[in-house]
């Protein structure tokens, strides 16, 4: 395949039409989500066949779809707007899938000579490194059809790969129409193949129900292509990348390989992971070398942390940038970027669109929305802060809170630099504090407030003397 170990073919082994089969229902994941909407990673099934499919730059790509077709078309759309979306009729298997999707674009197809991928959306981690391989062995070869293959401790329920005695492949049986020779085997079908376009068309047109099934098998395809050209086979390098989740056991196996994987490859770049074990990192989230993370973290999605960092313990970062030699500890932060040197938690909850600047301190029991938090200023304890926006070094006293929701909108608290607000305020939004302000304790501030002064709120004590019955004191 193509050099540099880049996953883009060079131009003459390019896929025309790539054909991803996402209409089965996925009965043994027992769930009300199509199986292909399941995640591994944050990320869909789908969502991961079609990026590692999209690398090979195919001219059309195909989803088929039926059991939840409207979930599954839409976010087929949502990876590719230019996705050709197949409706599978009610004829049942992964052959009658391809027929459908061929009845649609199998002229175009044929018309451009250019090779054909099928692959199922089950198999989240199959890799475009895995793709590229097989379209290079199709091309090298001159096969009409190419398989891609593996081989499995426990094949059981994989197609199985039968051979002749010189090794060419005769057919693809599948476990339960298997006899007890065929079920030896060891080398299966991972639901991927690589046709020639005129191959594949006259193939699927031949596929009857003979099975356990009663379905079209699509297996069944490679027989009838056997007559009319070679057959081959191309082993994946990384037998991960193709195996196929058909329950939730195989999903957590996968799921836990792959996050091993991660964790290794940010050890491996020098980031401190104290416990693989209950650490999971999406696989787009970029650490920072010299970085630690503590126990129980769970980094989603574009989340970047700084270099020299402490994540941890127990903290779920998601879409948040955090800066370099920050401390955040049992937090959950969400679309939030945190500058260098900060110090957030523990139990901070930071809801989306804060910007915490560098040397900033969002404390225990510390709740944010749209915060913007200049640098050096610091909310230690208990408050919450809501559509705001203050200045650099004001320290906020414990148990304040921005009352930002008047019962119909949400209204903007500013307040300036150098500002000193006392334990337990209240800043009714909308409301302006200018810089250099110092609060009394209990404050309630609900109108504007002008530089340099000091405001406080009546809040009379009043002492009754003598309050319990006498028996009681
Ligand atoms: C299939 C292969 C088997 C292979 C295994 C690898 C066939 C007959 N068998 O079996 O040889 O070892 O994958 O995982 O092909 N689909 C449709 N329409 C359908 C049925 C399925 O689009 O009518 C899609 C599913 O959404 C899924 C894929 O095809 O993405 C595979 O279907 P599945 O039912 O999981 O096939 P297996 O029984 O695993
Ligand atoms: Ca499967």
């Amino acid at each position: 395949m193509a050099t540099n170990g880049s996953a883009r073919p060079a131009s003459d082994e390019r896929i025309g039409t790539a054909i991803i089969l996402a209409a089965g229902e996925g009965t043994r994941m027992k769930s009300a989500v199509p199986k292909v909407l399941h995640t591994l990673a944050s990320k869909t099934f789908l969502r991961r066949i079609m990026e590692s499919v999209g690398q090979l730059q195919p001219d059309v790509t195909a989803v088929v779809v039926h059991h939840g077709r409207d979930a599954v078309a839409a976010e087929a759309q949502a990876v590719l707007s230019s996705v050709t979306v197949i409706d599978q009729d009610d004829l049942p298997g992964t052959g009658r899938a391809v027929w459908c999707a061929m009845d649609q674009i199998g002229e175009q197809a044929v018309r451009s000579g250019k090779p054909v991928l099928i692959t199922a959306a089950d198999m989240p981690l199959l890799d475009a490194q895995t793709l590229g391989g097989l379209l290079a062995e199709h091309v090298r070869s001159g096969n009409a059809a190419t398989i891609l293959t593996t081989i499995l401790d426990n094949p059981f329920g994989y197609g199985r790969i039968v051979r002749d005695e010189s090794g060419n492949v005769v057919r693809i049986v599948e476990e339960r129409d298997a006899n007890g020779e065929q079920r030896a085997i060891h080398e299966v079908n991972t639901s991927v193949y690589v046709f020639d376009p005129s191959v594949l068309q006259a193939s699927i047109r031949n596929l009857d129900t003979n099975n356990d099934q009663n379905e079209f098998y699509l297996t069944d395809a490679l027989e009838y292509a056997r007559t009319i050209g070679k057959v081959g086979t191309y082993a994946a390098p990384d037998s991960l990348a193709v195996q196929g989740v058909n329950d939730r056991v195989q999903l957590s196996h996968l799921a836990k390989a792959h996050n091993v994987r991660t964790c290794e490859k940010w050890m491996r770049e020098g980031v401190d992971i104290l416990d693989p074990d209950t650490t999971w990192i999406d696989d787009d989230v970029v650490i920072g070398r010299d970085a630690q993370i503590l126990p129980g973290c769970f980094l989603h999605g574009s989340t970047k942390i700084g270099e020299a960092t402490v994540v941890g313990p127990y903290t779920t970062l998601i879409d948040a940038t955090v800066g370099k030699d920050a401390h955040v500890e049992r937090a959950r932060i969400q679309e939030t970027s945190i500058g260098d040197r900060a110090n957030i938690g523990p139990w901070s909850y930071l809801r989306p669109g804060n910007v915490l600047a560098a040397d900033t301190k969002a404390g225990s029991f510390v709740e944010m929305k749209k915060a913007i938090i200049d640098e050096g200023t610091k909310v230690p304890h208990l408050s919450y802060v809501g559509d705001s926006h203050i200045g650099p070094h004001t320290n906020i006293g414990g148990g304040t809170i921005t009352a930002n929701y008047d019962g119909k909108h949400k209204n903007h608290t500013e307040i300036g630099a150098n500002v000193h607000v006392g334990a337990g305020n209240m800043f009714v939004a909308p409301v302006t504090v200018g810089d250099n302000v110092t609060t009394g304790s209990g404050a309630v501030v609900r109108h504007d407030v002008s530089d340099g002064s000091m405001v406080y709120s009546e809040n009379t004590q009043h002492e009754v003397k003598n309050w319990l019955p006498k028996d009681e004191r």
